[in-house]
């Protein structure tokens, strides 16, 4: 666990990274059909969850979401439902490996994601808690 100090600290780095890397692109994030806000939205992720970030936007973010808010396919996992007292990490791996059957919503079920490692899910759990811990969710 990070301290709260350094967390600020990593927080200050990755905006100055991401504003660097914005600027010297020349227009390239918004070329390839990123649009300003999810740039704002990476602006604020301390470097930690930057990785996860990026993880949970190319895997699951089509269902859940930009910033885990939810769309038409599939729910916000910032949500009270999806607190660590009840749903702990191990659920998050156990929906990636087996998928999910519906059961709080009426999205249907969600699949299996093949092909993602263990690793790869705990950085996304990262990224997930910590954009609960922001709206409060705890
Ligand atoms: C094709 C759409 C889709 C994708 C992609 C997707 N999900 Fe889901 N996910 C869903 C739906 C729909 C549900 C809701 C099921 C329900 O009604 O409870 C869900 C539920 C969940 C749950 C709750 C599990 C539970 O036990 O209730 C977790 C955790 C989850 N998803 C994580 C992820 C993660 C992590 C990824 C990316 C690696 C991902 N999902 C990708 C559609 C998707």
């Amino acid at each position: 666990m990070t301290t709260r100090v350094t967390r600020y600290g990593a927080h200050a780095l990755a905006a100055a990274f991401v504003a660097a890397s914005a600027c010297g692109g020349s227009g390239h994030a918004a070329a390839d059909g990123f649009p300003a806000d999810t740039l704002w939205m990476s602006a604020a992720v301390p470097v930690e969850h930057v990785e996860g970030a990026r993880l949970f936007d190319e895997h699951c973010g089509a269902c859940h979401g930009r910033a885990a808010s939810g769309t038409d396919r599939g729910p916000p996992l910032v949500h009270a439902f999806y607190a660590p007292g009840h749903h702990a990490d191990a659920a998050f791996h156990l929906a990636v490996a087996r998928g999910v059957r519906a059961h709080h919503w009426r999205f249907g079920d969600m699949a299996p994601i093949p092909g993602l490692p263990g690793s790869d899910v705990e950085r996304i759990v990262g990224y997930v808690r910590w954009l609960q811990r922001e709206a409060g969710i705890r």
